[in-house]
């Protein structure tokens, strides 16, 4: 079981058109690539969806698949305890990742629910922040 899986929120479709002044120009596709470069010998299952209860399925699916988790919940990081409380179900380690430096940002999008249970937080290094996450994973689960 040495699948990690990489999910993104809520917008996280929209990158590389969505305030790149912010999130840069990248797509999600370009991270996709990153991530797997970064993964080395490991399966990558990357995934990103609009819907919170999504997000918590693909969490519990993490739970028998995946060795380790690296998320960027996007907005339900600062909205949700239920994506908190799915991940308090899994085992691994998790990674979370925000591409802008989120503590420079609104004061609302300097809590995250998701923090409470991430072993590693990345804020602020663009999209390689994807890449420094799914490497630390990998430390992790050796
Ligand atoms: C984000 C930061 C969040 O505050 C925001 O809602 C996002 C993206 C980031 O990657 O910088 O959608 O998680």
């Amino acid at each position: 079981m040495s699948q990690i899986y990489v999910l993104n929120g809520p917008n996280l479709n929209l990158l590389g058109q969505r305030q790149p002044e912010i999130y840069g120009h990248e797509t999600l596709a370009d991270i996709e690539a990153l991530c797997s470069e970064a993964a080395g010998p490991h399966e990558i299952r990357f995934l990103q969806t609009n819907w919170e209860g999504q997000l918590i399925d693909w969490i519990h699916e993490a739970r028998l698949q995946a060795a380790a988790i690296v998320i960027n919940p996007a907005a339900l990081t600062h909205t949700s305890v239920a994506v908190l409380d799915a991940l308090n179900a899994f085992d691994g380690p998790v990674i979370e990742v925000h591409i802008s430096q989120v503590h420079k940002r609104e004061a609302f999008r300097h809590h995250s629910y998701v923090s409470h249970r991430a072993d590693a937080v990345i804020a602020g290094m663009g999209v390689h922040g994807y890449g420094a996450g799914v490497a630390h994973a990998v430390r992790l689960i050796g």
